[in-house]
């Protein structure tokens, strides 16, 4: 009997801790860990610092982890849920999920946070705060925004549905217009937020069209750039900086020797160079060229090449929006004690 009635109150414990996902963005607040967890923006921002001191690259994984996250289910940290016996293809395993990364930061941001305030921050919160930071120190402070806060960490996650949701980089432009649209983001919109692909990486997978792509499409020196750092090194499908400027100066001297006065000392610079590099037609992915083929979309991209300033403020409000995506209606949530994994017992 009495480990029934201690058995009752954890049960109910837990139910009150699933609580009903915020359905409106407005019910989100800057300063919403102002009194229930003071100085957690400074925890997050502290070592984000301290991973990007050690690697840039890490910065454009999280910034593409919030996309990733935002765009399935609303930004709920669901990307960040690990395989289970329960679940066994969670979204980490989509396809279009390739080369997701940063889950180990964001999992020891998580330890810090819950050992200065246990049960509190959601792993979804602590995600927009990282990826924000990340945006803003790679562009040198011209990236910022307040995030809003007091999202709900989910409890779904699904390899087949971030498939469905997600863009994927073989796409035409009318398709990404119309994957945009599904979460309100328009023709604009989705030209200011593929700028992100001034930074990162992508495996040789993701662009395996391009490699044989027409020259009007691709132009053929950087075409022989990218064929040559996919051709093998002994392993079958390496990841290709997305902006050139970050490539060994060998290979571009090799490739593209106009270019040499462009390879960066210092990687992965998120700013208005994307919009510079696809007029060029050295971009990567397939879904970044399409961008041209469309006039209202090649406005924009010529725009944003000529305006860097205003693509940092139209890139900033851009990423707050997509910060804002809801989970669906009804959904619940809760704090999650870890990020890769649902720590709610209960049947839901
Ligand atoms: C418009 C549709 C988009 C498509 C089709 C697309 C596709 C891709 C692909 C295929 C990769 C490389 C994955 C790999 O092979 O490892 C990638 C990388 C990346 N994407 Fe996108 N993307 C899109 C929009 C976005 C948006 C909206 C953001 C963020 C606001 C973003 C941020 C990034 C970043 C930062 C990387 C590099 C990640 C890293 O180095 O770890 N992308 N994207």
């Amino acid at each position: 009997m009495r480990l029934s009635v201690a058995l009752l109150c954890a049960l109910v414990a837990i139910q009150a801790a699933l609580l009903v996902a915020p359905s409106e963005a407005g019910e989100l607040q800057v300063g919403y860990y102002d009194k229930k967890c003071r100085g957690v923006e400074n925890v997050v921002k502290w070592h984000i610092i301290k991973a990007l001191k050690v690697n840039r690259r890490t910065g454009a994984a999280l910034v593409r982890l919030l996309f990733h996250d935002c765009f399935v289910r609303g930004c709920d940290g669901s990307v960040l849920l690990d395989a289970s016996a329960e679940n066994p293809h969670p979204e980490k395993e989509a396809a279009v999920n390739i080369g997701l990364a940063a889950f180990d930061l964001l999992e020891e941001i998580k330890a810090a946070v819950e050992h200065r305030c246990p049960g509190v921050v959601s792993c979804s919160d602590i995600l927009i705060y990282a990826a924000r930071d990340a945006a803003s120190i790679l562009s040198n402070g011209n990236i910022h925004f307040d995030v809003s806060a007091g999202r709900l960490d989910g409890l779904v996650s699904s390899a087949h549905e971030a498939q469905q949701e997600l863009p994927d980089s073989t796409m035409t432009v009318q398709q990404l217009i119309d994957n945009f649209a599904r979460k309100d983001f328009d023709v604009e919109e989705l030209v200011i937020l593929s700028g992100a692909h001034s930074i990162g990486v992508g495996h040789c997978s993701s662009f395996t069209g391009r490699l044989a792509a027409p020259a009007q499409q691709i132009d053929p020196a950087y075409r022989g750039l990218l064929n040559y750092k996919c051709a093998g090194h002994g392993n079958g499908n390496p990841a290709v900086v997305n902006n050139v400027r970050d490539e060994d100066y060998e290979a571009v001297a090799k490739f593209m020797p106009g270019f040499t006065s462009r390879v960066r000392k210092i990687s992965d610079f998120l700013d208005n160079s994307y919009y510079h590099n696809n007029l060029a037609r050295i971009v990567t992915f397939n879904s970044d060229w399409q961008l041209l083929t469309q006039k209202e979309a090649l406005g924009h991209v010529r725009e944003y090449a000529e305006n860097a300033t205003l693509w940092d403020g139209d890139f900033s409000e851009s990423l707050l929006k997509l910060s804002k995506l809801p989970m669906p209606a009804g959904s619940k949530g809760g704090i999650r004690k870890k990020c890769s994994i649902v720590s709610h017992t209960l049947p839901y």
